[in-house]
């Protein structure tokens, strides 16, 4: 059964202007996935994770999430998921300290006695916020305001997580350590998270796959490897070749090279070098029959380079006009 399974959602926000924030996405999601949920500010990404997450009844549409339906069992949805919202603050108490702050919670999220203690404490640590345990909320940074909403929100123990810009405020540090801990609930405890985030390099690194939004529609749905894939967006594999003469060096026909489109080649510097640039729409595909081609040819390799497609490139043309159908 699909975690996450809804067809033709849409939602306006009333205004003098009304506001369309989401139109016709669809989005199955199996159990286990890291789903990145990325596109520029504005483009439907909050609203989506509230209406999965049953805070926002869509205006069309319909869908389920884990098996409860969208329009008619929003209570059950919002009790059996955790969500983590850019405005953090939502739901810490100022007037109970950090650590009560979670013991308050604990007993909504079915945690007693023992058990509590050792997950409160288990969090606290791996949030880095043992040393404010005992802290007023108002008397620790954003940032730590930040870890304190994650850690209550993960009390839990919820089988579907939302994290809304979960490193958002955070520093070095904290971006490492949540990074891990959404790494080690999906990898241990089977969670689907569905994450939103403005750093690219984030969501490549924890996401199974990535949907992009823009003016509210999905642009984009594909596992990680394939979005970077997905535009054919050209980048060189630099080569640096040790050949016995240059004069008699012969390139690679980039039709019998996965991914390859063109070859360009020139002697380098030094004698009997060769600099060979071969363009790709797959560079991960095409630098392994590369190096096998090379060796193949008897050539020495003195040095390579690679240019990969990152998120960022999906990014700025699927945000651009070029991504507006
Ligand atoms: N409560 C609201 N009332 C009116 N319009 C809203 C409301 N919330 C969001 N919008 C509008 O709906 C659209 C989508 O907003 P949303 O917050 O979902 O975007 P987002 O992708 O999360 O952006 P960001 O990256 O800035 O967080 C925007 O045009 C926004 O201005
Ligand atoms: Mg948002």
């Amino acid at each position: 059964m699909a975690v996450i399974d809804i067809q033709g959602i849409g939602k306006w926000y009333p205004g003098r202007r009304r506001t369309v924030a989401l139109e016709g996405v669809d989005l199955r999601l199996a159990e286990g996935a890291i789903l990145g949920l990325l596109g520029p500010n504005g483009a439907g990404k909050t609203t989506l994770i509230k209406i999965l997450s049953g805070l926002l009844v869509p205006d069309t549409g319909r869908g389920t999430v884990l098996g409860y339906d969208l329009m008619r069992q929003a209570r059950h949805i919002r009790a059996a998921v955790s969500l983590v919202a850019p405005t953090a603050d939502v739901g810490i108490d100022n007037n109970l300290t950090v650590r009560q702050n979670l013991v308050f919670w604990a007993p909504v999220y079915g945690l007693f006695g023992e058990i509590a203690r050792r997950r409160i404490d288990e969090l606290l640590a791996r949030l880095g916020l043992e040393g404010k345990a005992d802290a007023w909320p108002m008397h620790i940074s954003a940032g730590q305001r930040q870890r304190l909403a994650l850690a209550r929100s993960l009390l839990a123990e919820n089988a579907l997580v939302f994290l809304d810009e979960p490193t958002n405020k955070l520093d070095a540090e904290g971006i490492r350590s949540v990074r891990q801990l959404i790494t080690d609930l999906n990898a241990r405890h089977g969670v689907t998270v569905v994450l939103t985030t403005h750093v690219m390099e984030e969501a490549e690194e924890l996401c199974s796959e990535i949907m992009f939004l823009a003016q509210g529609r999905v642009r984009r749905h594909l596992p990680t490897d394939e979005v970077l894939r997905s535009l054919g967006l050209v980048r060189p594999i630099r080569l640096a070749l040790d050949s016995r003469e240059a004069a008699d060096f012969t390139p690679p026909d980039p039709r019998t090279l996965r991914g390859a489109e063109r070859v360009a080649w020139g002697p380098g510097d030094i004698r009997g070098r060769v600099l060979l640039t071969v363009w790709s729409r797959d560079t991960v595909a095409t630098t392994p029959e590369l190096i096998e081609w090379v060796l193949h040819q008897g050539y020495r390799l003195a040095g390579m380079e690679t240019e990969r497609v990152t998120l960022e490139d999906v990014f700025a043309t699927l945000s651009g006009a070029e991504g507006v159908h």
